[in-house]
């Protein structure tokens, strides 16, 4: 399974991947917003920063306001021009998924977000996304079963073959992480704190205070 960073900060990228070798980034508007840069800037700073890494693919979402294939399609191309390793975040909607299917036979690679259901999933499928996003986190922020439907597009994807990559997203905790792994989700992607506090247990620490006392009485000679 593979680790994607959601953030557009360049120094949480540069963590996930120089210390924690994660495998990619994975981005929003929101995350844009809080860069604290433009668009424009943040994106170039990133292309600048991924340019020596070309399987470390970034997730960059086109306008939201965009409610027009051929209009998603146009953007998505200026984006992807500025970097190889970008992967264009189109809406799951009517025109999303037009514009998904024209972008992936120009070969532009696309991730198919805001995925709230499995047959919107099946539609990403079908038009042969390269990833698509179930929002775990924003279900159950509503107090929905954020899990069971990425079991379901789990179980649909292998029954049918189906090449899309499952990018399990806005995973709030660690429990989350670790059951998306058991469906066989291919890839999660969260906040870096959510990653920095599943990397702790507290039997750990427990554990290291019995052996730090263990050590210091161990008999010297
Ligand atoms: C996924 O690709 C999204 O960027 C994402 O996970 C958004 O969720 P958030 O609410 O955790 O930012």
């Amino acid at each position: 399974m593979k680790y994607f960073l959601d953030s557009a900060k360049l120094d949480e990228i540069k963590v996930a991947y120089e210390q924690y070798g994660f495998d990619g980034v994975t981005t929003n508007p929101k995350h844009i917003m809080n860069s604290g840069k433009s668009f424009q800037a943040c994106l170039q700073d990133i292309a600048a920063y991924v340019a020596d890494k070309p399987s470390f693919p970034v997730s960059v979402e086109i306008n939201p306001h965009l409610n027009d294939a051929t209009q998603m399609v146009k953007m998505a191309q200026t984006i992807s021009k500025i970097s190889t390793n970008f992967v264009i975040k189109i809406p799951t909607n009517q025109q999303g998924i037009i514009a998904a299917r024209k972008l992936e036979q120009q070969g532009i690679r696309t991730n198919l977000t805001l995925v709230f259901s499995p047959a919107q999933a099946i539609m990403a499928g079908k038009v042969g996304a390269k990833y698509v996003s179930p929002f775990v986190g924003w279900k159950e922020d509503y107090g929905d079963d954020g899990l069971q439907y990425v079991q379901d597009i789990m179980n649909i994807y292998r029954q049918y073959h189906f090449d899309t990559k499952v990018i399990v997203a806005a995973i709030r905790t660690a429990k989350q992480l670790e059951t998306a792994a058991i469906f066989g989700a291919d890839i999660v992607t969260c906040a870096l704190s959510v990653y920095e506090a599943s990397f702790n247990n507290p039997y750990t620490d427990l554990g290291l205070e019995t052996f730090q006392n263990a050590w210091d009485n161990t008999k010297t000679d």
